[in-house]
């Protein structure tokens, strides 16, 4: 069943999964994606993408699609001029649709309000005003620093208009993390709120902010939306957001802007090392936004309620939110709590008031939902839905298939999508209606898009086979560099191929027998054992596959006769009985996992855990739970959402050690 990775690959493929799901005739008969685009973008790349650029409105045509002559910092739609927020608003309202909503916010709290890309089009423009009276224009840098509020995207939005770069700072990060992005792009403006509501109540956001501005002499001014009326200290630089945008003109003129014209810094801080200010254009980055959640969403303008989970602190929230859907007319909802507040059925409530009919979001949440219980959503009407998508981490099967059965009624298309803040849009993805999709996998380059699966020497595996996963040819959304730091763009994501010219995305992944791209985690958590190279995602999917847990993460600790064991840490599932952590019951899960994948994968030691270290945005942190294993002290727990889960998991430790 395996076999050693001596054969020209670099990773054991070691799960096998059979089951597909072909579309439906009525969804591939009304589909937006075709067949014909895979062909269409084979035959002629450049031209290709030339024709999805034609999705947006140029106030001056580009002259050439590509120029990669300089690479690895590539040009696209060379010569071409666009406002990008002019795209994401007016044009929908010149174009007549000034009445219908684009963004149908809910509060955390329970209040909402809906706004129509006419009143989007005033908030954007006043916004643009504001920042023009306060000296802001183009190539300046804003931080933004809030909760998910209309606000945040309006000050995006405003930003994108008068040429500024928006530099989004998540609001669960701390004063210090806020001050070094602050300080490595020299913003010069930072908006705010007053503070944000946090599961039910009020916790100060502006402290952290007079903090980190203390510390960041770039900054001239401090733009405040009231959001919670806390109380807050104000300094000579503060503005009332209320004060100076709502009294401007709401009429802005936006001016066009190359199309490869920065348009934002986002910070991806990854799990270890000094943020990285991941640097996006206009032109490229647009078209491919747009492109993407056009097809892989499926979205119809007029009909569809779209709603995308993440936050604006994140990449998702910059494309799937603000660019590629608004662009698009999307009308979408914004939700700015947590998913549990006031209760564990929110989303569900959500989905069913405003009647949601394409629903994004991370694997994270999907097994949180799996593990608070099936019977949550069943209390809603979730009949509208008819997309469902998938971005974040690798999504386990078992997952996968909880997603369609309870939250797709059966039949709605799941879309698992792979891409990184670097690439800035969607790269490799089912399309629905045409693709049949397959659980946990998420199985091929878009059209237009080049990715494969090479072994150690960078040639690519053969089906069956894995490896790392990398992209052989330049896209429009990629990334232009990381602000300041040209060699680090270098060394990072260029060099581990250079030879190939690959850019390497750190991803292990594999093919399986059709060819479909499977991801298979980060290669640095990649255990070797007994001179196998496996992945986690393999053994924590034959984990999840147990009707008993919801999620789990694995990690390589050392030991003596195999290199590397392999130690798991499972959350079982609401309902799962009181017998579930049991030796008896751990006995189980270790036969289950040698079943479902081979001897080899069989975890060294199970831990039943309540929680899972986790960064903010969701993804497992194994760095700390390799120290757990390998009896450390725990490292740095800084970016960890909830820095107390270490605590709670090193002192359930003594009670189980379940070796035999
Ligand atoms: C890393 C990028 C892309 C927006 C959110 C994350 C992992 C992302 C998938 C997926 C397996 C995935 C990868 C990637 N990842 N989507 N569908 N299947 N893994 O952006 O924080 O830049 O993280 O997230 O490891 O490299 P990010």
């Amino acid at each position: 069943m395996t076999q050693s990775p001596g054969q020209g690959q670099a990773l054991d493929n070691l799960l096998t999964e059979s089951r597909t799901f072909p579309p439906s005739a009525e969804f591939a008969a009304q589909a937006n994606a075709r067949p014909e685009l895979y062909e269409e973008a084979k035959a002629d790349r450049e031209a290709f993408w030339a024709k999805q650029a034609e999705r947006l409105h140029w106030e001056t045509k580009w002259d050439q699609v590509l120029d990669w002559s300089n690479a690895p910092f590539a040009k696209w739609f060379v010569g071409g001029k666009l406002n990008v927020a002019y795209n994401c608003v007016d044009r929908h309202v010149e174009s007549g649709h000034g009445d219908q909503v684009a963004i149908h916010w809910e509060g955390e709290p329970g209040d909402s309000r809906a706004i129509t890309y006419a009143e989007l089009q005033r908030e954007v423009s006043k916004a643009a005003n504001a920042l023009a009276s306060l000296g802001i224009g183009a190539e300046d840098r804003v931080a933004i620093y809030m909760p998910m509020i209309p606000e945040a995207i309006f000050a995006m939005l405003a930003c994108a208009r008068v040429g500024a770069l928006h530099n989004v700072v998540f609001g669960g990060f701390s004063a210090e993390a806020l001050r070094t992005r602050i300080q490595d792009s020299a913003c010069r403006l930072v908006i705010t709120t007053d503070g944000q509501y946090r599961r039910g109540t009020p916790a100060p956001l502006k402290p952290a902010v007079d903090e980190a501005v203390a510390g960041a002499p770039s900054v001239e001014k401090v733009l405040v939306v009231k959001r919670t009326d806390t109380e807050v200290a104000w300094t000579d630089k503060d503005v009332w957001w209320h004060e100076l945008v709502d009294s401007q003109p709401d009429q802005h003129t936006p001016e066009a802007f190359d199309s490869e014209h920065p348009l934002f810094i986002l910070y991806t801080s990854g799990t270890t090392g000094k943020p990285k200010g991941i640097l996006h254009t206009s032109g490229g980055y647009l078209t491919q936004t747009s492109y993407t959640h056009h097809n892989v969403f499926d979205l119809k303008p007029d009909t569809d309620v779209y709603w995308c989970t993440a936050d604006i602190g994140w990449v998702t929230g910059h494309s799937y939110i603000v660019y590629g859907p608004l662009s698009n007319r999307v009308t979408q909802v914004v939700y700015e709590g947590t998913p549990n507040t006031p209760h564990e059925g929110r989303h569900w409530e959500i989905v069913q008031k405003y009647g949601v009919s394409i629903y994004y979001t991370a694997p994270t949440l999907i097994r949180t939902f799996m593990k608070w219980g099936a019977d949550i959503p069943a209390k809603y009407d979730l009949s509208s839905l008819r997309v469902l998508g998938s971005v974040g981490e690798p999504i386990n099967p078992e997952a996968w298939i909880w997603y369609r059965e309870n939250v797709g009624g059966g039949k709605a298309p799941i879309v698992d999508t792979w891409w990184q803040t670097e690439t800035g849009a969607i790269m490799i993805s089912p399309l629905p209606g045409v693709v049949s999709t397959k659980p946990g996998s998420a199985q091929r380059p878009l059209p237009g898009i080049g990715a494969k699966v090479v072994n150690d020497e960078g040639v690519e595996v053969e089906h069956g086979g894995g490896g790392y996963l990398v992209l052989d040819e330049p896209w429009p959304s990629m990334l232009r560099g990381i602000w300041g730091d040209e060699e680090r763009y270098r060394d990072t994501y260029w060099s581990r191929f250079g030879e190939q010219g690959f850019y390497f995305a750190g991803d292990g992944a594999k093919y399986d027998d059709d060819g479909d791209i499977w991801l298979l985690g980060r290669v640095d958590d990649v255990m070797n054992v007994s001179g196998h190279r496996i992945s986690t995602t393999e053994v924590e999917s034959a984990l999840v596959s147990h009707p008993t847990v919801a999620e789990a993460a694995v990690v390589g600790a050392s030991d003596a006769t195999t290199g590397q064991g392999i130690v798991a840490f499972v959350i079982l599932r609401g309902g799962a009985g009181d017998d579930a952590g049991g030796a008896e019951a751990i006995k189980a899960l270790r036969d289950h996992v040698a079943k479902e994948i081979g001897p080899i994968a069989k975890p060294r030691q199970i831990m039943v855990v309540p929680e899972l270290p986790k960064t903010r945005s969701g993804k497992i942190m194994r760095r700390l739970l390799r120290d757990v294993a390998e009896n450390r002290a725990v490292g740095d727990v800084t970016t960890l959402a909830d820095s107390s889960v270490m605590d709670l998991i090193s002192a359930g430790l003594q009670s189980d050690k379940s070796e035999d």
